[in-house]
C-alpha cells in the first residue's frame, strides 16, 4: 500500500484547520531524535519550548534559559526535517525590552530553523507582537498561565477565575486575546485557564487557540514531551502520561548494570573474533 507523502504544515495551513473544524496537535520537543518521533506520529506543531529550562536543564522554572540555548535546541529540532510546522519559543528576557529586541531576537530564531516564534504576554506585549508579524515573522500569542511571569503570580496559578481587567482578571484575558490577535498573532497559547473562559475566547477569535490545561473546546491542544512519555516527574491535573518511558528506561538500565555485574554482557554475539 502506498501512502501519499504528509503536506508540510504551514501557519496559513492552521488558519485552514480552524476554519474546517480539524483539531490541531502540538507537542515540545528539543532535539532531532525526538522531533523526528513526533513528527512521525503526525503532530502538527513542534513546539520548541522554553520548557527546555525544566525538562532537559533541570532548572525550577523556565526564567534561567537564554537566547543561545534556544537557537541551539531549534537547530537541533530542525535538523530532523519535520514536516511539522517548529515553532521557536523567545525565552524570558528576549522581548522584555521592547518591540525591536523582540523582533532581532525572533530574527535570531528563524535563522536558527524556526519558522515562526511564540511570547508570552498579551495587551503588554502587543506592539512587539505586530513588530514581528511586519517582520513577516509568524508569531503565536501566549495568554493565561504564562510561566515566564511566574514571580508575578506568585507561583504556576490557574488566571481567570476572577472578574476584572488587571493581569489574570477574566476580562483582561478576554482583552489579551483580542490584543494578540489585533497585532497580527496567527495561533494563540491559552494556558492553565477555566475551559468556559477558553471556549468563549476560541468562539470569538479568528486565529486557533492551543489550550493546555484550558479544557478541550480550543482548536487545538499541546503538551510537553516529558509528561506525555511519562519522562517528568512531576504529575499535573492538566497533563497525563500516554506511556511510561521514565520507568521502561530506568528498567533498561538497570537490567544492563545486572548484566555488566553478571559478566554476561557483551556476549559472543556482540563480541568481535
Ligand atoms: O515552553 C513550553 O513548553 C510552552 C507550552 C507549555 C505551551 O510554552
Amino acid at each position: 500500500m502506498t501512502t501519499t507523502p504528509r503536506k508540510a504544515v504551514t501557519a496559513p495551513l492552521l488558519a485552514e484547520m480552524k476554519t474546517r473544524g480539524e483539531k490541531i496537535a502540538m507537542i515540545t520537543a528539543y532535539d532531532a531524535t525526538f522531533a523526528a518521533i513526533v513528527d512521525a506520529a503526525g503532530v502538527d506543531v513542534i513546539l520548541v519550548g522554553d520548557s527546555v529550562a525544566t525538562t532537559v536543564q533541570g532548572e525550577a522554572n523556565t526564567i534561567p534559559v537564554t537566547m543561545e540555548e534556544m537557537e541551539y535546541h531549534v537547530r537541533l529540532v530542525r535538523r530532523a526535517t519535520p514536516k511539522a510546522l517548529v515553532v521557536g519559543d523567545l525565552p524570558f528576557g528576549s522581548y522584555q525590552v521592547g518591540a525591536s529586541q523582540a523582533v532581532a531576537n525572533s530574527v535570531r530564531l528563524i535563522k536558527a530553523g524556526a519558522q515562526a516564534v511564540k511570547l508570552e504576554g498579551g495587551l503588554t506585549v502587543a506592539d512587539s507582537v505586530r513588530a514581528i508579524a511586519d517582520a513577516d515573522i509568524p508569531v503565536m500569542g501566549h495568554i493565561g498561565l504564562t510561566p515566564q511571569s511566574v514571580h508575578r503570580m506568585g507561583g504556576h496559578k490557574v488566571q481567570g477565575r476572577r472578574d476584572g481587567f488587571e493581569a489574570g482578571g477574566r476580562q483582561r484575558l478576554l482583552e489579551d486575546a483580542h490584543a494578540v490577535e489585533q497585532a497580527g498573532a496567527f495561533a494563540v497559547v491559552l494556558e492553565g485557564i477555566p475551559s468556559q473562559l477558553a471556549a468563549e475566547i476560541t468562539a470569538k477569535l479568528s486565529i486557533p487557540t492551543i489550550g493546555i490545561g484550558a479544557g478541550a473546546r480550543c482548536d487545538g491542544q499541546v503538551l510537553v514531551l516529558h509528561d506525555v512519555l511519562g519522562l517528568s516527574v512531576r504529575e499535573l491535573t492538566f497533563t497525563k502520561k500516554f506511556a511510561d518511558i521514565r520507568g521502561a528506561s530506568t528498567d533498561a538500565c538497570r537490567n544492563y548494570v545486572d548484566e555488566v555485574r553478571a559478566g554476561t554482557w557483551p556476549d559472543d554475539a556482540h563480541s568481535f573474533e
